[in-house]
């Protein structure tokens, strides 16, 4: 079975849930299922991730334990992934690279949150898009796609259609690298994506936008290997 890997932006877990998107976005993952793709989801932590580990770095906690706790929380918001699908979903939250395969095998749809401490969710569907062997990673963001600068503060920045890993890892290796703040992208993804030659897209989390993104549409920033 193709299997491509989705990384759902935290943001879509902004509280109060919006429950007719997450349906509309789980229905959308059943549809490729029925086509004979299996999708594994990756949830982001999102604002909640970030505001725990905002308190607890207040009280001086270390960062790896504050890493720990955005896993923790991933993994909550993938448990509403999987109420969502019902049954169309393995009904585990894999907590390791053997027991994703083991899910794996049984042919459903699997989500998960992060896995180990030290990078953020994009670098763990990296992780998981090698370890499955699959033939895309979307990662489905709050922005549609990669920009020369971030548009949120600079009017003129410009959208890539394609960025090459190079000239990515240099955009991102200028932000810090801190529990709850690792970017748009964070620099292991793209040495896994690099190491590998993963098909990656970066899109605006829509459900229309994975679903074109997954049927070979130029949606979003499509990331070239160099
Ligand atoms: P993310 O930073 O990936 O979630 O995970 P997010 O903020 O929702 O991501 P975007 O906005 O969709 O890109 C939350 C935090 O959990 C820890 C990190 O501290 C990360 O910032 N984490 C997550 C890990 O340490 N390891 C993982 O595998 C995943």
């Amino acid at each position: 079975m193709q299997r491509v890997v989705i990384k759902l932006s935290g943001s879509i877990f902004k509280q109060p849930f919006d429950l007719n998107y997450i349906k509309i976005l789980c229905d959308s993952f059943v549809s490729l299922l029925n086509e004979g793709i299996q999708p594994i989801i990756v949830s982001g932590g999102g604002e909640v991730a970030r505001n725990y580990i905002n308190v607890l770095r207040a009280f001086g906690v270390d960062e790896t334990t504050l890493d720990e706790i955005g896993i923790s929380v991933s993994r909550l918001n993938a448990k509403i992934i999987i109420g969502a699908l019902g049954s169309f979903a393995y009904p585990l939250v894999p907590s390791s690279m053997d027991e994703l395969s083991l899910a794996l095998n049984l042919g459903k749809i699997v989500v998960l949150g992060g896995l180990y401490p030290g990078h953020s969710t994009n670098a763990t569907a990296a992780l998981v898009a090698e370890k499955s062997r699959a033939t895309l990673f979307v990662n489905a963001t709050d922005v549609d796609g990669v920009y020369t600068a971030d548009p949120k503060i600079d009017k003129d920045a410009k959208k890539y259609d394609q960025i090459d890993t190079k000239t990515l890892f240099n955009l991102v290796t200028s932000s810090p690298i801190i529990a709850g703040s690792y970017d748009l992208f964070d620099p292991l993804a793209i040495k896994i994506i690099e190491r590998s030659n993963i098909r990656t897209r970066i899109v605006l989390c829509t459900p229309q936008n994975i679903l074109n993104a997954i049927k070979g549409s130029k949606v979003g920033t499509e990331i070239v290997i160099k």
